[in-house]
């Protein structure tokens, strides 16, 4: 590796992890993800149980909760405690902000089988997801999804592609990525939007590479075919560097919340034709800036 990617590397895992007085945590890697114990997601959470979360959820980005046992309203209720609840689009037939992650049996296609992070096409994108997966492929196994975190992509470039993509803009457009054979419904109210294409974590200010294959049309200072280069480039980063990511192995009644802006998903489909089912609830976030 080049030194200033060592560099990068090491000043994350050199992090001082926080003092937490409520929960266990372990982190997965050491760049992304941890397991929390110690809490019970169906109750009410105190104040200091909230501070604790919030204070992993920044640290590790994606925080993994096993064997919870959890309503449709507990669940949104944990989600309420970081923000606004996010409105699905399109609008399912129940609950507007439930939707179901849902595979049957022999299905083509799951969603999120690509890397991205959710909702970056909208104006204000979304803060974090929480997904609770009930039921895991007949299979026993199947269906892990993978996390990459988008801070240390970025810090692993050379300065001078740092400094280079700083300048730039992305335009993230909801219609962007086709699916064979899936038609976008006619409700769905399409969200096309401009963010910086590197942004700002909101909390922290760490920069963060914003940048993915299924929303990003194009980066508009740059021409069609340097604009087309730059996106492959950038789009190839979650997939190529196996040290960005952490994986999450779901057992029946995990529960795991993830920052939509310093980490991108993919949901492998390694369990065709087997079944898989879950609830996904949505925060709100703020609009992104440089
Ligand atoms: C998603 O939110 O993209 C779905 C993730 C998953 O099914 O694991």
């Amino acid at each position: 590796m080049e030194q200033y990617e060592l560099d990068a590397l090491e000043a994350v895992t050199s992090r001082p992890s926080p003092e937490y007085s409520t929960i266990t945590v372990d982190a997965l890697t050491p760049v992304i993800g941890a397991e929390v114990s110690g809490i019970d997601l169906s109750q009410e959470l105190t104040e200091e149980q909230r501070a604790d979360l919030h204070a992993a959820f920044l640290h590790h980005h994606v925080l993994v909760f096993r064997d919870q046992v959890i309503t449709s309203d507990e669940h949104k209720r944990l989600a309420g405690y970081f923000g606004e609840l996010r409105p699905v689009n399109p609008p399912p037939p129940g609950d507007p902000y439930l939707l179901e992650i849902s595979t049957s049996k022999g299905a083509t296609e799951v969603a999120g089988n690509r890397w991205h992070s959710d909702g970056t096409a909208d104006a204000e994108p979304s803060l974090g997801s929480m997904l609770y997966i009930t039921r895991i492929p007949e299979a026993g196994s199947g269906g892990d999804t993978l996390f990459a975190n988008m801070h240390l992509a970025y810090e692993m470039l050379s300065p001078a592609m740092r400094g280079f993509l700083d300048s730039l803009t992305a335009v993230h457009d909801g219609a962007h990525f086709k699916v064979k054979g899936y038609t976008l419904p006619p409700e769905y109210v399409v969200p096309v939007n401009e963010h910086p294409l590197v942004v700002r974590h909101p909390e922290t200010g760490r920069k963060i590479l914003y940048v993915n294959g299924v929303y990003v049309s194009h980066i508009p200072q740059l021409s069609d075919e340097e604009s087309r280069a730059v996106l492959d480039l950038l789009n190839g980063i979650p997939s190529s560097r196996p040290l960005l990511h952490c994986r999450v192995r779901w057992t029946p009644n995990t529960l795991v919340f993830w920052d939509n802006r310093s980490a991108q998903h993919h949901a492998s489909y390694d369990y065709y034709p087997f079944t898989r089912y879950g609830q996904r609830v949505a925060i709100n976030g703020g609009p992104l800036k440089a």
